[in-house]
């Protein structure tokens, strides 16, 4: 069983790039399952209710959250029913889930997510023993696992950590794709970071003119979606069979 996981959607052009790129990678590596990290989506910043609809119409099965799910307050209107994952170390009672079960032709997968706490702002709870709890009390046929996280140390840590206890275990957050996708010792196949879908000569997704500027005057500078016509994917397809994963870059 193959799955397809692609890196955090970024903006309108986000979407074009599912749009163009997902039937070729659909019909190449012929993958049955599609998660999608959506934090991004909505011009950067959140997800709207028109942003999940058009991420489910192109076959996703589950989408994912980070430390920029809840930029746009929509989201609190589908965030408990639809199929979204957010950090599962958010502090309790903050709305929605961090683990949801995906059924596929009898099997069942759970796919957690968890934020790390270097360099990152949102006061979350240990993901390591947030993890421990949520695996403690669950019986699937697969488990995966996504880390939103900046540092890369704190990543593996989390991956090794888990290793042997779920089936994978990607990065999101940093935008830029990692060359290490591996199986790890004890049998868990991980790659540090999947990389941003959207433009491919913007900055981390947005527009690279106001990137810079905020660089070069030290001001505040709105950031915003990139108009870039020219689209990159990123991704990692998984191989449960085969105990595979290969990173997937594809763009224009
Ligand atoms: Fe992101
Ligand atoms: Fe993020």
């Amino acid at each position: 069983m193959k799955l397809l996981w692609v890196g955090d959607v970024y903006g309108a052009k986000g979407l074009e790039s599912l749009q163009r790129f997902l039937p070729s990678l659909k019909r190449d590596h012929q993958y049955q399952l599609l998660v999608v990290n959506g934090e991004n989506v909505a011009d950067g910043l959140g997800i709207r209710l028109r942003d999940y609809k058009t991420i489910m119409s192109l076959g996703a099965h589950m989408i994912t959250l980070g430390n920029h799910g809840f930029s746009k307050r929509d989201v609190l209107e589908f965030i408990d029913t639809g199929n979204l994952v957010r950090p599962l170390n958010y502090p309790p009672g903050t709305p929605g889930q961090g683990l949801r079960i995906i059924n596929y032709n009898g099997m069942r997968m759970a796919v957690l997510s968890v934020m790390g706490r270097v360099f990152m702002h949102d006061p979350l709870d240990n993901p390591f023993t947030a993890l421990d709890v949520a695996l403690s009390e669950l019986e699937v046929d697969r488990i995966i696992v996504e880390v939103h996280a900046e540092a890369t140390s704190e990543k593996l840590a989390i991956a090794h950590y888990l290793d042997g206890r779920v089936d994978a275990v990607v990065g999101t957050h940093t935008h830029v794709q990692t060359n290490d996708a591996m199986q790890l010792p004890k049998g868990t196949l991980y790659m540090t970071d999947l990389g941003m879908t959207g433009v491919k000569y913007g900055i981390l997704g947005a527009d690279r003119d106001k990137v810079m500027h905020k660089f070069l005057t030290g001001m505040p500078t709105r950031l915003q979606a990139s108009e870039e016509t020219q689209l990159q994917l990123n991704a990692a397809l998984l191989d449960f069979s085969a105990q595979t994963i290969q990173p997937i870059h594809i763009s224009d």
